[in-house]
């Protein structure tokens, strides 16, 4: 595997170039050079007005704040180019930043040569080393960091364990599957005992089945040994399930900084609210905004009311935002407070737990409902005209 000699040789030449310039640094640096001090809790890895640019002109990062706690896990997750590997190459010191630093424990990461920063990496393609064993694959982190073969044969023991992968140690690469292969690199990151393990992208080349029992594995490990993740994603079902809190990044920004929850239910912006989880938008013009809630004349004309999130004025156009779990069409079930509009049933899906209902409301023929498969749930037909409501706070008046 070409991956796997590549990565080999990026390690040695930045571990090389570090140890160069960490010789030439302690030329140059007087005492005020602490690499001992401790960062309070929350500021375990900072981010501090960070950007980059490859070629001296575009921003690829553009302006990066971001505190990690120790134990956390965070989760990159945004589209693709939206700048979440390079931010892990900075951390881990393959790039480095055009503007702003890096800090980890509390130190700035260039001043901490590679073997001191304790940093584990797992890969999307699990770079395992082809030519070697598993065994001697988990070696190689450990020898690096000069070792005895008695404790290294120890962690190896161990940390195979952990990924149940105990009896596989003699295996080479190209003798496991996929999954096995991820298990490996996850152990081999894991082995020397890291404070902070970095993942980009590592359960992408997996299917669906074993990428979610590899994300709770993931999980569990990392918090039974209480090590910081930076996890980097574009899957926004496993960002919600794996992670403390979530950066949703878009064109080299943090567009939202959440736990899923508050991600989910309380999208700060209209790039947020239809990144993660399905969502429904109506476009309209505020006409009027007093004490969080706006009124927004939708462009069908209807008038509904809102919970003001990203606007800032009456006249402001925008997109209001509905999760289709909170739209109802059961009158039974409708709150007394419920907004109501009148819809026609376009498409009814029935997906065993759910119903997929596609309505057209307000001018809008993509707009879905999902109900729970109950008794007392009716099946709707296409062509017939109902009556849908929701309650003003699961409706949010955001950034058009
Ligand atoms: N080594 C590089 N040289 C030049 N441009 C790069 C390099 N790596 C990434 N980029 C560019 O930087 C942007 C962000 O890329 P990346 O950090 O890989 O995003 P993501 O991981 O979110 O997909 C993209 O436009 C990408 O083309
Ligand atoms: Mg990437």
């Amino acid at each position: 595997m070409r991956t796997g000699k590549r990565l080999l040789s990026i390690w040695q030449r930045s571990w090389q170039a570090l140890e160069n310039k960490r010789r030439s640094d302690k030329l140059t640096v007087q005492h005020g050079d602490n690499l001992t001090q401790q960062a309070p809790h929350d500021d375990f890895v900072v981010f501090d007005r960070v950007q980059k640019s490859y070629d001296g002109e575009i921003l690829v990062v553009k302006d990066l704040n971001l505190s990690i706690a120790r134990g956390e896990f965070l989760t990159m997750l945004g589209p693709s180019g939206s700048g979440k590997t390079t931010c892990l190459m900075m951390l881990a010191g393959f790039e480095t930043a055009t503007h702003g630093d890096i800090r980890l424990g509390g130190n700035a990461i260039n001043n901490i040569p590679p073997h001191k920063r304790g940093i584990g990496m797992v890969f999307q393609n699990y770079a395992l080393f082809p030519h070697m064993t598993v065994a001697e694959n988990l070696s190689f982190p450990l020898e690096v960091r000069n070792m005895g073969k008695a404790e290294r044969e120890g962690k190896i023991t161990r940390a195979l364990d952990m990924v149940q992968m105990g009896a596989f140690g003699g295996r080479r690469p190209a003798q496991l599957s996929g999954g096995q292969q991820q298990r490996i690199a996850l152990a081999r990151a894991l082995v020397f005992e890291p404070e902070l393990v970095l993942m980009d992208e590592p359960l992408g080349a997996l299917d669906k089945q074993l990428r979610e029992t590899l994300q709770f594995e993931i999980t569990r490990l990392a918090h039974n040994l209480g090590i910081t993740v930076v996890y980097v994603t574009h899957d926004q079902t496993e960002a919600l399930t794996m992670s403390d809190r979530v950066a949703v990044f878009d064109d080299g920004r943090i567009q939202q900084l959440a736990s899923p929850d508050t991600l989910y239910e309380r999208p700060e912006n209209s790039f947020v609210a239809q990144f993660i989880g399905e969502n429904n938008t109506l476009s309209g013009t505020v006409v009027e905004l007093a004490d969080g809630k706006a009124t927004v004349r939708l462009d069908s004309g209807d008038v509904i009311a809102t919970t003001a999130v990203n606007v800032s004025a009456a006249g402001d156009r925008t997109l209001v935002s509905v999760r289709p779990e909170r739209v109802e069409y059961n009158v039974e079930r409708m709150k007394p407070d419920a907004f109501r509009l009148q819809a026609e049933v376009l498409e009814f899906i029935y997906m065993g737990d759910i119903y997929r209902t596609r309505v057209r409301v307000a001018g809008n023929d993509d707009f879905i409902i999902k109900t729970r498969n109950a008794p007392d749930q009716r099946r709707l037909k296409p062509g017939e005209t109902i009556e849908i409501g929701w309650l003003p706070e699961d409706c949010r008046a955001l950034d058009a």
